[in-house]
């Protein structure tokens, strides 16, 4: 034969052989492909760029020209020379890969004895080739034998009963698909971790109850989200990506690194949106024992475990504790927030919180506990997840994204009366050295904004929210939503089902299959900040369980289409009653002062006692959703900030809120803290007392330019009863009402200083004995300096409130 005949012939069988299936009667040869169905996949045989020599059966995306490989069968027996291989499905339902002598390269051993002709190896269009039996059950998958690559909807098992868990091997080098030393793999007791042979390379904190944890590629870009499954007490990990997203997978790379990429068809290349480890302080144990890598810092770097000093400068032997434990006599635990719990744990089994810390502190060698309740995953029989360290702590790290763990540290008693006596001393030192570095930091602000256009701490922050989220449920209900159920839930969108109308969206009124109620926010399309919106308040609800929160049951991304599903609440929002004449008298007293209530409860847990320092920068009336009882929900956290454990404040040049309830620090300057919500608060408990909006005209006020002027005043000459909406008059019990008053006039202090924490302020509303401060005039309001600026402080021109900024 002639070449050119030949290769005619190759072409033919190429164009014949263009299916997704094999069946015993027609295997593969070189030049053949097999297409999933879709034509997503492709499998075949290839030779890598650099190594003709060597020829491979594997499988990479169609569709995309950077090739790509995603499974290889035969990686370490490759078919040498030019000598064509086969591969075919046996009769006894097997996948073999023969030589040109014979000989088998690789098969699958499935042990099926009985002859089963009939049985095809098929390429689905997931990527995942499965042995079929005609029956239609697949006796064998290539997502069960993984190489270095984890595609959307394939499952890692974790663990596997003492037996070795599936694991990833990378490639030894770009072109050469053979084993390497790095693997992945769970380690049989929670955790995941990279191997360089048998040393950890890099090592995922123990699994803590969280379920979700969602990856973004950039601001507008897809999400994937990987999600640990529990299969009657075996974990599994996958990943799912939103529908019509691109590309994506997840690779051990042939570096020994942890890579999430997504393809960018516009760049035509693989972008890289997630990896590990992400500096040299996140490989495995790089500060020593008892060091941990501090990743709150702008470049992570080793530090010491409170109670211990280095033992070398370069953190190469770890830290050793700077006073010996006394052992039973009065050590004590410490705690230390956001941590990634340490490797080497022992798991014990069955225990309460309590009786996990009584478990390590009646034992002189355990250093550590940390505890965390598995209920999420599926635990039924036992929920329970109590980690004690007896000896060493490494490979622990300060989470930059306050999403770590609650670590319980022994230390000797007295070396804590030593640090506070130290503090002590130490305080007022550092006190007014703060005050000089922040002189310092605000003036060199100052300058540089004037030529930069993105402030560096915006910048941190909005990496902190770009790059990682974990997504928490309670009740494992979280979940994308397809597109076509949302459209039949809300009847296509139709206008008879919209409930409201904000900056972001509309928001429509959906029944789901089965009946539940659901409200359904539409993000508006083609909006820049309708990205950020839907990630922040997808990832921030999500994570947050508070009765006095809205609650977030779902998401969905649909080409360009973004909707967040959340709880309905048939009640609408606080204002829609509030500043309604007919309306507004179905709010009593004791409703109102438990709305008033629950507010200062939600913001509390936001602010505290989550796992992460929440700023709400947009709280007001109408974010203050009402359920059946009329208990109140925050809702609306497109525009939340998180904070890290020490951050105090931030500025922004991008101040968005509404006038009347921004404080005057952040409508000015664009600096917010906590304390720009106790303003908001303020202003909001005053609208809920009097019945009149903030942003009411001056003139209906008597005089007074302005609600906040009012009430002081009125407070100043003992009438606060005359600030009162006329319709509580029967309901109400004054005491409560002139406390409100103070209350709300301490909130909206012009100095963020002065105005108290939302925790004070829920102690303040229980126990209405306690002596309270006496606020300080306000005298920046800021729908009036802002708007009029030069006119005169009484000046009708001072209307005009209401202005949405950035919306
Ligand atoms: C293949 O070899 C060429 C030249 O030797 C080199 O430039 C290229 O980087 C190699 N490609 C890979 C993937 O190793
Ligand atoms: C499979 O079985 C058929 C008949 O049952 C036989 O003709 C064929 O050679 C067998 N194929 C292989 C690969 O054993
Ligand atoms: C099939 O048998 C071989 C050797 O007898 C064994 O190594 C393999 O694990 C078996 N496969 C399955 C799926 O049981
Ligand atoms: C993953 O599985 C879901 C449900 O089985 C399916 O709708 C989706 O298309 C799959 N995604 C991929 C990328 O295969
Ligand atoms: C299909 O056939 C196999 C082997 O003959 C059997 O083990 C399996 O249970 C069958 N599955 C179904 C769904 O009938
Ligand atoms: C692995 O686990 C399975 C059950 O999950 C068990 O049947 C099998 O015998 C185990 N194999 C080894 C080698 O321990
Ligand atoms: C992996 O281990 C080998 C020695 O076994 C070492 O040479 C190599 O540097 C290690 N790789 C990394 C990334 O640390
Ligand atoms: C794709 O790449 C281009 C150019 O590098 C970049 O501007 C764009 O943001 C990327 N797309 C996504 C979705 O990340
Ligand atoms: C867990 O501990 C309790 C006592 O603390 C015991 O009654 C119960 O049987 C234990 N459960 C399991 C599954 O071991
Ligand atoms: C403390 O823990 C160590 C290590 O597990 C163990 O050997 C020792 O017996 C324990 N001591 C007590 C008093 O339980
Ligand atoms: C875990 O949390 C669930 C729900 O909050 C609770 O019912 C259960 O008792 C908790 N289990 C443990 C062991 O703390």
């Amino acid at each position: 034969m002639t070449p050119l005949p030949v290769f005619i012939l190759l072409l033919w069988i190429c164009f014949c052989n263009s299916e997704d299936r094999l069946t015993p009667a027609k295997p593969l040869s070189i030049g053949d492909r097999l297409i999933s169905n879709g034509g997503i996949f492709v499998l075949g045989f290839f030779s890598p760029r650099n190594s003709t020599a060597n020829s491979y059966v594997g499988i990479w995306y169609h569709n995309i020209p950077e090739r790509t490989y995603v499974w290889v069968a035969n990686r370490d027996s490759p078919i040498t020379g030019s000598s064509p291989g086969k591969f075919l499905v046996t009769n006894s339902s097997d996948l073999v890969l023969l030589d040109s002598k014979g000989s088998t390269l690789w098969t699958t051993r499935n042990n099926i004895t009985t002859e089963a002709p009939g049985a095809a190896a098929i390429l689905l269009d997931s990527g995942n080739l499965v042995i079929r039996l005609p029956n239609g059950t697949d006796i064998w998958q290539s997502f069960h034998h993984p190489t270095d690559t984890i595609l959307p909807n394939m499952s890692l098992q974790l663990s596997n009963n003492n037996n070795l868990s599936t694991h990833l091997v990378a490639w030894r080098a770009p072109d050469d698909p053979s084993t390497s030393d790095y693997s992945l793999g769970g380690d049989s007791s929670l955790q995941i971790l990279v191997w360089n042979r048998t040393r950890p390379y890099w090592r995922r904190a123990a699994l803590d109850g969280v379920l979700v944890f969602a990856m973004y590629q950039s601001k507008s870009g897809p999400i994937m989200s990987q999600t640990i499954v529990n299969r009657g007490g075996e974990f599994y990990l996958t990943y799912t990506v939103s529908d019509g997203s691109a590309s994506m997978r997840m690779v051990l790379h042939y570096t020994g690194m942890v890579k999430f990429l997504a393809w960018n068809s516009s760049s035509l290349s693989w972008d890289v949106f997630f990896e590990r480890p992400g500096s040299s302080c996140d490989r495995y144990a790089s500060c020593g024992p008892f060091g941990y890598c501090d990743a709150t810092q702008a470049v992570a770097t080793c530090k010491c475990l409170d109670g211990f000093e280095p033992v070398s400068l370069d953190f190469s032997l770890g830290c050793q504790r700077k006073k010996e434990l006394n052992c039973g006599q009065g050590d004590s635990f410490i705690t230390l927030l956001n941590m990634k719990t340490p490797d080497k744990f022992l798991y014990i089994r069955n225990r309460s919180f309590d009786k996990c810390a009584a478990e390590c502190s009646r034992n002189c060698s355990c250093t550590a506990y940390a505890y965390a309740n598995l209920s999420n995953l599926g635990m039924t029989v036992d929920q329970s997840r109590c980690l004690v360290w007896m000896g060493e702590l490494v490979d622990t790290e300060k989470r930059g994204d306050g999403l770590g763990e609650t670590l319980y540290l022994r230390i000797p008693s007295s070396s804590v009366s030593k640090k506070t006596g130290a503090l002590k001393i130490a305080l007022p030192v550092m006190a007014s050295l703060l005050v000089l570095v922040c002189i310092c930091l605000v003036w060199i602000c100052k300058s540089r904004g004037k030529h930069q256009t993105k402030a560096p701490m915006n910048f941190a922050m909005s990496e902190q929210l770009g790059n990682s989220y974990e997504l928490y449920d309670q009740n494992s209900e979280f979940l994308w939503i397809n597109f076509n159920d949302i459209i039949t839930a809300t009847d296509g969108f139709s206008d008879s089902n919209v409930l409201g109308k904000g900056g972001f969206g509309i928001v429509y009124k959906g029944t789901l299959e089965g009946g539940k109620e659901v409200a359904v926010k539409r993000l508006t399309k083609y909006s820049d900040q309708g990205m950020e919106h839907f990630r922040n308040e997808a990832v921030l609800i999500a994570k947050l369980q508070h009765r006095n929160l809205v609650r977030l049951l779902g998401y969905c991304i649909h080409g360009a289409e973004k909707l967040l599903i959340y709880e309905y609440l048939p009640n609408k929002s606080l204002d829609y009653f509030l500043f309604d004449d007919a309306k507004r008298c179905m709010l009593d007293w004791p409703t109102r002062y438990s709305i008033i209530k629950g507010v200062a409860r939600g913001l509390v847990y936001l602010h505290h006692d989550s796992r992460m320092t929440i700023i709400h920068r947009d709280l007001k009336a109408s974010n203050i959703l009402l359920d059946v009882e009329m208990r109140p929900k925050i809702s609306d956290f497109g525009m939340a900030r998180i904070f890290g454990d020490n951050q105090q404040q931030a500025d922004t040049r991008h101040v968005v809120g509404t006038y009347g309830y921004m404080s005057p620090e952040y409508a000015m300057e664009g600096i917010f803290s906590v304390k720009s919500d106790t303003y908001s608060y303020g202003v909001l408990l005053l609208e809920i007392v009097s019945g009149l909006k903030i942003s009411s005209r001056p003139y209906l006020m008597r005089d007074f330019p302005n609600l906040i002027d009012y009430a002081w005043n009125l407070l100043e000459e003992g009438k606060s009863g005359d600030f009162m909406d006329t319709v509580l008059l029967k309901s109400c019990s004054l005491r409560q009402v002139s406390l409100c008053i103070h209350i709300a006039l301490l909130c909206v202090q012009d100095s963020p200083g002065a105005r108290p924490l939302m925790s004070l302020v829920v102690s303040m509303l229980d126990n209405e004995a306690m002596p309270l401060t006496t606020p300080k005039q306000p005298l920046y309001f800021i729908g009036r300096r802002h708007e009029a600026e030069e006119a005169t402080e009484d000046s009708v021109n001072s209307a005009g409130l209401t202005t949405l900024v950035g919306r």
